[in-house]
């Protein structure tokens, strides 16, 4: 893996943590950490040793703080509309192959939100706050909150997170659908390595289709998306997994997926 200045990887088995790296700024995202996020993720897509990543902050207090307001200034409409037209780091969450775990380790505001929004799951600690402060700051989500947000928990739910700019708990996140687990601190890493770690052990071809697959869900009608769910799971007919699945169970055998 290359170098990067705001991020780190680290790869655990079948299991990438990428790390945004900013514990002196809440991790907040600057221009650079959407580069290198996005570089990042080109190259764990192309590596196939990692089958499930996990997206955290560094530190204890912060996941992601949202955006880096010091870079607020001097902006105009344009420099931002291009800014979030390029390739953003969130669209590349979102377009990511493989499933991807957000553990959120403390205050998830903003683009942080937006971030962890476009992840496929999301476990935090007791201790973890969301909120999407934007309209304190007199204007609004660019990251793809204000889609993301009401397909995960219902409008009601969003309108009230994106009119109040309100923090919530890590308990209201659960109960709204936000997050899927909640941990104490101290094993927010051990059990989300735990989940990725399960995850990693199935088929990656599968796992890439089925993600495929729900998150066609919230983009077309139910017909399309029935349609389109039964051309996924026919193309996994034709893996050499799924035949690896026959000859293991015959066998009396675990299964070894070579993603193939
Ligand atoms: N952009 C840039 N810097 C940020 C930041 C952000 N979004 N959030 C925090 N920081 C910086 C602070 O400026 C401070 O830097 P400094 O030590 O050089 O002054 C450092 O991170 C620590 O933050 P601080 O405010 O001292 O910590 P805290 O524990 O008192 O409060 C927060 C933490 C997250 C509640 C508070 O920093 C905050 O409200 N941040 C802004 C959140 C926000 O509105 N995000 C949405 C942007 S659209």
């Amino acid at each position: 893996m290359s170098n990067y200045e705001t991020i780190t990887i680290e790869k655990r088995g079948n299991v990438a943590i990428l790390t945004i790296n900013r514990p002196d700024k809440m991790n907040a995202l600057n221009k650079m950490v959407h580069a290198e996020g996005v570089a990042a993720l080109d190259e764990l897509r192309r590596d196939g040793e990692v089958r499930v990543l996990v997206i955290t902050g560094a530190g204890e207090k912060s996941f992601i703080a949202g955006a880096d307001i010091s870079e607020f200034e001097g902006q105009t409409p344009v420099t931002q509309r291009d800014l979030f037209h390029e390739e953003t780091f969130f669209n590349s969450i979102d377009a990511f192959p493989k499933p991807v775990i957000a553990m959120v380790n403390g205050f998830c505001l903003g683009g942080g939100n937006e971030l962890a929004l476009a992840c496929d799951l999301r476990v935090c600690s007791e201790n973890a706050r969301f909120a999407q402060p934007e309209i304190n700051l007199g204007i609004m989500c660019g990251g793809g909150g204000t889609q993301r947000l009401p397909r995960l928990i219902g409008e009601g739910r969003a309108m009230e997170i994106m009119l109040t700019g309100d923090m919530i708990d890590a308990e209201t996140a659960l109960r709204f659908g936000l997050v899927n687990h909640v941990y104490p601190a101290a094993e927010l890493e051990a059990k989300t390595m735990e989940l990725a770690a399960r995850i990693a052990e199935k088929a990656p071809i599968a796992l890439q289709l089925s993600k495929e697959a729900v998150k066609f869900a919230s983009r077309s009608n139910l017909d399309e998306g029935l349609r389109r769910e039964i051309d996924l799971f026919a193309i996994c007919f034709s893996t050499e997994d799924k035949k690896e699945v026959v000859s293991a169970f015959l066998e009396k055998r675990k299964p070894v997926f070579n993603g193939r």
